[in-house]
């Protein structure tokens, strides 16, 4: 395994838990409760690869368009995920943030989250963003906000709006995500941190997310390691592809 040029943020939109339940005739919810399974060995995997930031698409504001029975169950789901995976947290010192909003969730699982992200805060070794209850454009939205209310309290002006003023007034401030998979196949964002994203190398796997495994994830790095990223620049010319 090479270690040269790995990205620091990796964005990761699990997409496919249905699909893999299906083709095996089973409920959706054994798929996300296998994709669940998938994504603590991934993730071990990941932080042992010594990638120190990744950020995981769990749940979408647009995914509350299902219907209920699923949405209930990925919320249990979630908070036995984020009650149960507190202690390996802890062991690998890895500080659990939540971007999205909480205004209309359930109260357990806004508990299960606050307590999660209050025992994890002081970890150093790496860091797990997780989108849910998220949407990209609302993100950006909710940062407008921020600033116009800092506008109007007199504490910044017009003049100072810039792409590093709008950064800071994101949910987190990370640095920007260098490499973003979405498994199953299907070509798009569906509003995954879409301002964070903007330089981001992309990875679309056909592979389902509960068999998407540390195997797999290694081949994603070494694409990444291949891609010549030019941020509007010219080929640099110590590249050979
Ligand atoms: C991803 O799997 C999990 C969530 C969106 C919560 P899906 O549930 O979208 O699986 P498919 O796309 O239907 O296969
Ligand atoms: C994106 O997957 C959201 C998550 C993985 C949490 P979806 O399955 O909701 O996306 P669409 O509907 O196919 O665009
Ligand atoms: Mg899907």
């Amino acid at each position: 395994m090479n270690d040269n040029k790995l990205p620091i943020h990796v964005g990761i939109i699990m997409d496919g838990n249905g699909r893999w339940a299906k083709k095996r005739g089973l409920s959706r919810s054994i798929g996300h409760k296998m994709g669940a399974k998938n994504l603590k060995k991934l993730l071990k995997h990941i932080y042992k690869r010594n990638i120190k930031i990744v950020s995981i698409y769990a749940f979408s504001i647009e995914n509350f368009k299902r219907d209920k029975k699923e949405v209930e169950y990925l919320m249990d789901l979630s908070i036995k995920f984020f009650t149960n995976e507190l202690k390996t947290f802890m062991k690998e010192k890895i500080k659990v943030l939540f971007s999205g909003r909480k205004d209309n969730l359930r109260v357990d699982v806004i508990n299960a989250m606050n307590e999660l992200e209050e025992n994890t805060k002081n970890n150093t070794k790496g860091i797990l963003n997780i989108c849910f209850n998220y949407s990209g454009q609302k993100e950006i939205v909710d940062a407008i906000k921020k600033i116009a209310m800092k506008i109007n309290n007199n504490e910044i002006t017009i003049d100072d709006i810039n792409e590093d003023l709008v950064s800071e007034n994101m949910y987190q401030v990370l640095p920007p995500l260098d490499f973003v998979i979405r498994t199953s196949g299907e070509l798009r964002t569906s509003n995954f941190m879409i301002w964070e994203s903007s330089y981001a190398e992309y990875y679309f796997p056909n592979t389902l997310f509960p068999d998407f495994n540390e195997k797999e994830f290694d081949i994603a790095i070494e694409e990444f390691q291949k891609r010549n990223r030019r941020f509007g620049g010219i080929i640099n010319e110590n590249e050979n592809n």
